[in-house]
C-alpha cells in the first residue's frame, strides 16, 4: 500500500467508526464539526486521488446523479411475509400450536419466544459478501425485487462494510422517524399520508443523490449467515456487532409458561406506540430457539415459527342501506348487506354477505343502523358490529321468496325455497350450467343470461340450444359477432365430457368429485344411473367410498324425478353427452380431459372449535366439499387437514400428534379467496 492509500484508509476507517458510535450505539464520538471536517478532507483525498475510489468509502453516502434503472434481481433467500393475527387469542393459539408440534416431534417442550416490534417502513434485503455490501434488494414479490443498492448506500445506518468478513443476507425494514417525516413533509409540495409513503417515495428515487438527503432510517431483523447464534436474541447481539442498526425493543417469554403474560404486553406496547419515535403497526412473535424453526416449517408465504400481531384490522364506519335476498339455485336463501360505500384497506366495499338469519340476530343488525365494517382475513367483508343502533329491532327473513312468493322453510341455520320452479332458482340454475367450472359456455355470463331470462327466451336449460339466436340482432348491444360468437360456443359446448355435463345438471351433492366417483364406479351413462335409480338401491351408492347414506338417497330421489328425465332426453336431441367414452376412461384421464382442477380434491378435512365466518361450522365443510375435498366428522388417520378454530378440544394435540396439516380460519379464507372459489354459499 503506498502512502496516498494508507491516509485514504486511515481516514475511511476512523469516518466508519464514528458512524458506528453515532447510529448504531447512539454513544456520538466526536461532534459534528470534527465529522464534517473528516468528511470533506475524503471528499478531497478521492478527487486528487480517484484510483484509490472504493464502494465501500463512506463517501458512497452522498449518492450519485445518476440515474438508476432499478433491475430485477432474483432473491437468494425466500423473502417470505409473515401471518397475522389480530387478537390475543389467535396469537396464544398460536403458542399451543407450536408447542404442540415441537412436542409431537419429540423436540423442546420450553422454549422461548421474542416479540419484536413491527416496523411500518419498507421491506429490504442487503446481501453482503466477504463482509462488503454488493447488493439491496426490495422485498417484492418475495422471489424478486428491484435492485436499489446505490440508494440503499445513502443511508447511514446500513453498513457498507462488516466487522468481519462475512457473506449473507440481512432483512431489514427502511424507515423514516416521525419528527423527519413531519418536518420533510411539510416542505414537500406533494405531501405524503404517512412516513412509510415518503420512506418508499424515496428509495425510489432514481437520483441517489437525492436520496441522500433524506434521513432514511433501518433496523435490521433477521440474518442469514453461516455460523449464526443460537437464538434470535444472540443473533440480533451479533448482527449489533457486524456493524447494523438494531431494535433494542424486544422482550422474551418463556413459554408455555409465561403465556398469559402476552396479553399484557400487548395491551402497554399498543397503547404506548403513540411515544415512539418511529411508526409500528404491530408486534411480531418469533420462536427464540434458531433450532426450532426449520421443524416448526413454512406455509407457502409465512414461516410457521413467527405471527405478527396487527394492532389495526382496517375497518370502516357505514351504514346499512338495505338488505337484500339472493335466492340460491339450490333454493338457499342468502341475505346480502347493502351499505353505504366505504374504503377498507383499500377497497371499496358495498355488499356485504349476512350469511342467515341467526348471524343478523348476533349481530342485531337492522336498516338505518351505523355498522363497523371489515375485511376478514384482509380479504373478505365482514360486518363487525353494530356502532349505532337506530332501528327497532333485528331484520328478519320473509315469510314468503321474494322471487316466487312461495313459503319459505327454515332447515337448519338456512331459510330454503323449495319451489322447484322459483324463478331465481331457474335463472341461478341456467348461470350455473353456462359456467365456466361447468359447461364453460363463452359469452354467456350472467348478465346476458339474465337478459335471456328476462326476455322470456331461455326458461330453461335446453331451451339455450333451441333459441333462435339471430332474433337478438333486433337488441340494442347484440352485432352479429356477438351472435356468432355465442352460437359458436354453445356448439362446441356439445364436446364437453359426459362427467361436465352430469355436473352441470346442478344436482345437489352432485359435485365434480361425486362424478368422477359414480363414472369409475362403473356408472358410464346416464342410463345406467336412472336404472340404478328405478332398483331404487341406494346401498350400492353409499358403499363407494367417501359416499354417505344420506347422500345416496338425495341422490336417487333426484335421479327419479320425472322432469330430469324429461332434460335430459331434450338435452341429448340437441345432441350432449351422456355417456363416458370408454376409450377415455381406460387411459384414467379423467381429472384431466379438461376438468378444473378442484381446490380441494384428495384432501380430507375435518373441523374443530368454533368460527366467526361459519357457523354452523358445517358451511366451511361444504365449501370443502363442493370443491373437491371429503368431509370427516371425526379426526382419524384418513384426515389431511385439520380447521382450527377458537376453543378447539382435543382435536388440535392429535393432529399435531399425527401430522395432519392444522389450518386457522383465517388461513382457510385466504386459502379461499386465493384459490378464487366463491363464498356465496347459497351457490352451493
Ligand atoms: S420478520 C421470515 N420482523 O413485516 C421473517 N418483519 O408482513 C419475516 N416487518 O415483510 C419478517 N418489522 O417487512 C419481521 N421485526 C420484524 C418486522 C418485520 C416489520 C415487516 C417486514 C415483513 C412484513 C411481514
Amino acid at each position: 500500500m503506498n502512502d496516498q492509500e494508507t491516509q485514504l484508509t486511515t481516514l475511511r476507517e476512523t469516518i466508519r467508526t464514528s458512524d458506528y458510535h453515532y447510529y448504531v450505539l447512539n454513544q456520538p464520538s466526536i461532534s459534528d464539526f470534527d465529522y464534517d471536517q473528516l468528511l470533506l478532507k475524503l471528499t478531497a483525498m478521492e478527487k486528487a486521488w480517484p484510483n484509490f475510489a472504493s464502494s465501500d468509502s463512506p463517501s458512497q453516502r452522498f449518492g450519485s446523479d445518476q440515474s438508476s434503472d432499478f433491475a430485477e434481481v432474483k432473491h437468494t433467500i425466500p423473502v417470505l411475509s409473515l401471518d397475522k393475527a389480530y387478537s390475543v387469542a389467535e396469537i396464544l393459539t398460536w403458542v399451543k400450536r407450536s408447542s404442540a408440534s415441537l412436542k409431537a416431534k419429540s423436540l423442546a417442550q420450553d422454549f422461548s419466544c421474542i416479540l419484536e416490534e413491527k416496523i411500518d417502513g419498507l421491506s429490504i434485503v442487503l446481501y453482503y459478501e466477504q463482509g462488503q455490501l454488493v447488493r439491496g434488494v426490495t422485498r417484492g414479490n418475495g422471489e424478486q425485487g428491484n435492485d436499489v443498492s446505490a440508494n440503499v448506500r445513502t443511508i447511514r445506518e446500513v453498513p457498507l462494510r462488516l466487522s468481519r468478513p462475512i457473506s449473507g443476507a440481512f432483512r431489514g425494514e427502511v424507515y423514516l422517524s416521525k419528527p423527519d417525516f413531519q418536518r420533510l413533509n411539510s416542505q414537500q409540495e406533494l405531501s405524503y399520508a404517512n412516513p412509510r409513503n415518503l420512506a418508499g417515495g424515496t428509495l425510489r428515487r432514481i437520483k441517489s443523490s437525492e436520496v441522500a438527503k433524506v434521513p432514511l432510517r433501518i433496523f435490521i431483523y433477521e440474518g442469514f449467515y453461516q455460523e449464526a447464534p443460537q437464538t434470535h436474541q444472540l443473533m440480533l447481539e451479533d448482527l449489533k456487532q457486524l456493524g447494523f442498526k438494531t431494535n433494542p425493543s424486544t422482550a422474551v417469554f418463556s413459554l408455555p409458561r409465561q403465556a398469559e403474560q402476552l396479553a399484557d404486553e400487548i395491551k402497554q406496547r399498543a397503547a404506548g406506540r403513540g411515544h415512539l419515535d418511529y411508526e409500528i403497526d404491530g408486534l411480531v412473535f418469533k420462536i427464540n430457539e434458531l433450532e426450532l424453526r426449520e421443524p416448526l416449517g413454512y406455509t407457502e408465504h409465512h414461516p410457521r415459527w413467527a405471527l405478527a400481531y396487527k394492532f389495526d384490522n382496517p375497518q370502516g364506519q357505514s351504514s346499512l342501506l338495505a338488505i337484500d335476498i339472493q335466492v340460491g339455485r339450490s333454493g338457499r336463501i342468502t341475505p346480502v348487506a347493502r351499505i353505504e360505500p366505504v374504503l377498507v384497506g383499500g377497497a371499496t366495499i358495498q355488499n356485504v354477505t349476512l350469511h342467515n338469519q341467526d348471524y343478523i340476530n348476533a349481530l342485531d343488525l337492522g336498516i338505518g343502523d351505523s355498522i363497523v365494517v371489515s375485511r376478514r382475513g384482509d380479504v373478505i367483508p365482514a360486518i363487525e358490529s353494530v356502532s349505532e343502533k337506530k332501528s327497532s329491532a333485528a331484520w328478519q327473513i320473509p315469510e314468503l321468496c321474494p322471487s316466487c312468493a312461495s313459503k319459505l322453510h327454515k332447515q337448519g341455520a338456512h331459510h330454503f325455497c323449495l319451489n322447484f320452479a322459483c324463478p331465481q332458482r331457474s335463472l341461478g340454475r341456467l348461470i350455473f350450467f353456462a359456467g365456466r367450472d361447468q359447461m364453460d359456455i363463452d359469452g354467456l355470463g350472467s348478465e346476458s343470461m339474465q337478459f335471456l331470462w328476462q326476455q322470456g327466451f331461455v326458461r330453461d336449460i335446453p331451451d339455450l340450444y333451441t333459441f333462435d339466436y339471430q332474433q337478438l340482432d333486433a337488441f340494442a348491444g347484440w352485432g352479429q359477432k356477438k351472435i356468432v360468437k355465442l352460437q359458436n360456443s354453445l356448439e362446441s359446448s356439445k364436446q364437453q365430457s359426459f362427467a361436465r355435463v352430469l355436473v352441470s345438471l346442478g344436482l345437489s351433492d352432485l359435485g365434480p368429485r361425486m362424478a368422477r366417483l359414480l363414472i369409475n364406479a362403473g356408472f358410464l351413462s346416464m342410463q345406467s344411473l336412472f336404472d340404478l335409480a328405478d332398483r331404487g338401491q341406494s346401498s350400492q351408492l353409499s358403499s363407494l367410498h367417501g359416499l354417505g347414506e344420506v347422500t345416496a338417497q338425495t341422490l336417487l330421489d333426484q335421479l327419479k324425478e320425472q322432469r330430469l328425465r324429461d332434460m335430459v332426453a331434450r338435452l341429448r336431441d340437441c345432441g350432449l353427452c351422456f355417456e363416458q367414452a370408454l376409450a377415455e376412461l381406460a387411459s384414467e384421464t379423467l381429472a384431466a380431459h379438461g376438468d378444473p382442477p378442484l381446490a380441494f380434491s384428495g384432501q380430507t378435512w375435518c373441523a374443530t372449535g368454533t368460527f366467526e365466518n361459519f357457523k354452523p361450522r358445517s358451511l366451511a365443510l361444504e365449501l370443502i366439499v363442493k370443491h373437491g375435498g371429503t368431509a370427516s366428522e371425526d379426526l382419524n388417520k384418513t384426515v389431511s387437514h385439520l380447521l382450527l378454530g377458537e376453543k378447539a378440544g382435543s382435536k388440535l394435540a392429535k393432529a399435531q400428534a399425527w401430522d395432519i396439516a392444522i389450518v386457522t380460519e383465517s388461513e382457510f379464507l385466504k386459502l379461499v379467496f386465493e384459490a378464487g372459489l366463491s363464498l356465496d354459499l347459497s351457490q352451493a
